[in-house]
């Protein structure tokens, strides 16, 4: 079971199953965490069994069926099916991941155990409350900075070169995959950036048309903020987009250390 925020002094209990249809031949077991606030009691592991013959290869497919077909108060978030908008984001078979990208197949456990993203407040069932990871978002004031005027007959350019330095950065979605993947955020988190905030923020900092690099670093230059991080990987490891979010922060430590020996 993944490191866990349950509703205070409330543990997980067995819940209710809902079995396949009698004529089901190729079935498989999701167990899935419910918690409803309006109702309250303990949160319950419910098992769902559907028929895969009608269902699609995907995790989300069978969310899906499962709220259309079998029990509609099932609550989880999604939009794009597609992997771009980050909003499925969920721990699915024991890995922080996005439900529409991950093929039922590739589950290993028999009964696949599904729960919300771990160590953020639940809202109900699938959807975590992630108001404190956008606000970190916002206090990196993601955007270009600039005080230079802009060229009055075009956009700021970039070369392909300093272009080419946000690739590996500029595909992260903000899912929170690989922050609620990592110990140091999962115990520090109300200081410690995360690794998805701090991929962020080394996005704006190498790229060439900001002009606001020295208050990014100093922004960054903290015990908690930024070094937090010690390295245990699990955010690279767990990232759905197969980005590097440890790299970008010992890139941003690297380049506070330059700063110091000039
Ligand atoms: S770095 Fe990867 S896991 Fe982290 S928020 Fe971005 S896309 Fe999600
Ligand atoms: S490398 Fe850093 S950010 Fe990534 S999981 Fe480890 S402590 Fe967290
Ligand atoms: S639904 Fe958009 S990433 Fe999964």
């Amino acid at each position: 079971m993944p490191q866990f925020r349950l509703p205070k002094n409330s543990r997980i209990v067995p819940g209710k199953d809902h079995p396949a249809p009698s004529a089901a031949k190729r079935t498989r077991t999701f167990r899935i965490y419910r918690w409803n606030p309006d109702e309250g009691g303990q949160p319950r592991m419910d098992r769902y069994t559907v028929d895969l013959e009608s269902c699609g290869p995907m995790v989300l497919d069978a969310l899906i069926k499962i709220k259309n077909e079998i029990d509609p108060t099932l609550t989880f978030r999604r939009s794009c099916r597609e992997g771009i908008c980050g909003s499925c984001a969920m721990n699915i078979d024991g890995t922080n991941t996005l439900a529409c990208t991950k093929a039922i197949d590739d589950c290993r456990s028999k009964e696949i155990p599904i729960y919300p993203l771990p160590h953020l407040p639940v809202i109900k069932d699938l959807v975590p409350d992630l108001t404190h990871f956008y606000a970190q978002y916002a206090s990196i004031r993601p955007w270009i900075r600039t005080q230079s005027a802009p060229p009055p007959d075009r956009e700021r350019l970039q070369s392909k070169e300093d272009r080419a330095k946000l690739d590996g950065l500029y595909e992260c979605i903000l899912c929170a995959c690989c922050s609620t993947s990592c110990p140091s955020y999962w115990w520090n988190g109300d200081r410690y950036l995360g690794p998805a905030i701090l991929l962020q923020a080394y996005r704006w900092i190498v790229d060439s048309r900001d002009e606001d690099t020295g208050a990014r670093l100093d922004e960054l230059e903290d015990p908690f903020r930024l070094y937090r991080c010690h390295t245990i990987m699990n955010c690279a490891r767990t990232c759905p987009k197969g980005l590097n979010p440890a790299q970008a922060i010992a890139e941003i430590k690297k380049l506070l250390v330059q700063r110091r020996g000039t």
